[in-house]
């Protein structure tokens, strides 16, 4: 058996490759583009492994798609395959609408294709599982409970509008056709081999090299962190016994703001790598220019995956944190590796 990872060189679907490799003894074919967040150094581990394939190409391929899917006989597609940050999609929209809308659609297509010409069994326990995130449900008013499932759409920025387009073309595609497809919205992620444009990353890559911490407007805005390797649990648990047709929040109860999520990460290099001339990295935090669109409040409400799938998270931001910070302590080469020249123009282009 073998199941379909799209997008599996990016920082999610590498830490859910090398999770189900440790943990099934199922194969793992890998399609992946390779645009500048996908990254063949996260899965150095699992490079060899006799389980798991790598093909570098589009989820929009429509030539590429189809033949991979007759050679590999995927029982599951797990669509991770995506144009994921927001800063970006506010400078240029374009690749967004192309992955994260046109591509989907041509992903769903394709397997759509596929999948009616499966034997009747295989049909009945195929899967199309799309990764989707919160921001599709735009922003919550301090104190507004969290997000449910039946929260309607209202995403702010061409990151969250291009997602809420691919998950409602996920809902059509199950509705009209019946692809027994499953839609996951989870909150933010951190952890291991997040490229460092993130809010988490970039603060550890800009604290170890004394440089400011360029905190959005305020900082007060709140996110609902979640620990990557939660989040790829939750996945395998709607993969298995998730309801065909049905969407599930995920998230980590640990709201935070991002001051102090800063907070927390310069107290942690504080204390395991003092450095900053003497002076705690708190010193580096800097107010800048605010998003434009921000939404102010994100919050989950995971009492469904919980409930029915018996899904919660094992770590708290302050243990998942300090396992970040490690991590990335521990593979400076990966981070150097990492940080090229199309990072830094992106860095002077954002940060100017
Ligand atoms: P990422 O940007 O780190 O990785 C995206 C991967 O997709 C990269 O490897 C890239 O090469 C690949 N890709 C992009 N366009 C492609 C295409 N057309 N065809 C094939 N591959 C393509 O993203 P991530 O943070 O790992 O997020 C993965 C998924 O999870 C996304 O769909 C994102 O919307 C969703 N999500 C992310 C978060 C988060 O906090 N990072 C939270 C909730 C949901
Ligand atoms: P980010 O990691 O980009 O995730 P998302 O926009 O998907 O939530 O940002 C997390 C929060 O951190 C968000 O409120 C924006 C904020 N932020 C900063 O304040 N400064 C930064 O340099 C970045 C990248 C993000």
């Amino acid at each position: 058996m073998t199941i379909l990872v799209t997008g599996g060189a990016g920082f999610i679907g590498a830490n859910f490759i090398i999770d189900w490799l440790q943990t099934r003894d199922e194969g793992v074919v890998n399609l992946d583009k390779l645009t500048y967040a996908g990254n063949l150094r996260n899965l150095a581990s699992v490079e060899g492994h006799e389980s798991y394939t790598f093909i570098r190409g589009d989820i929009g391929d429509s030539v590429l798609v189809p033949d991979l899917l007759v050679e590999h006989k995927p029982r599951a597609v797990i669509n991770f395959a995506a144009e994921s940050h927001v800063d970006r999609s506010i400078h240029c929209a374009d690749d967004f609408i192309g992955t994260n809308v046109v591509g989907v659609y041509r992903l769903l297509d394709n397997v759509l294709r596929y999948w009616s010409e499966l034997p009747e069994a295989e049909q009945a326990g195929f899967r199309f599982l799309h990764v989707s995130t919160d921001e599709v449900y735009g922003a919550l008013e301090p104190g507004a409970p969290a997000f449910t499932e039946d929260n309607s759409y209202k995403p702010n920025n061409p990151y969250s509008a291009s997602k809420a387009a691919s998950d409602h073309l996920v809902r059509a595609f199950h509705h009209t056709y019946g692809l027994p497809a499953l839609t996951s919205n989870c909150s933010n992620n951190y952890g291991p081999f997040q490229f460092p444009e993130k809010l988490v990353p970039l603060f550890i890559h800009n604290a170890l090299a004394q440089k400011p911490l360029p905190l959005y407007g305020d900082g007060r805005q709140v996110r609902d962190w979640l620990y990557v390797r939660d989040h790829c649990a939750a996945l395998r648990q709607v993969l298995e016994t998730g309801e065909v047709g049905e969407v599930y929040n995920i998230g980590g109860n640990n709201e935070k703001t991002n001051l102090e999520i800063a907070t927390m990460l310069c107290e942690i290099l504080d204390e395991i790598r003092p450095g900053n001339g003497g002076e705690s990295y708190k010193s580096l935090v800097s107010f800048v220019k605010d998003r434009p669109g921000h939404d102010r409040r994100y919050a989950m409400d995971s009492s469904k995956i919980r409930r029915e799938l018996g899904w919660k998270a094992s770590e708290t931001v302050e243990s998942g944190i300090r396992k970040t910070v490690l991590w990335y302590l521990e593979n400076q080469d990966w981070v150097a590796a990492t940080v090229g020249g199309g990072y830094r123009d992106w860095i002077r282009k954002q940060y100017r």
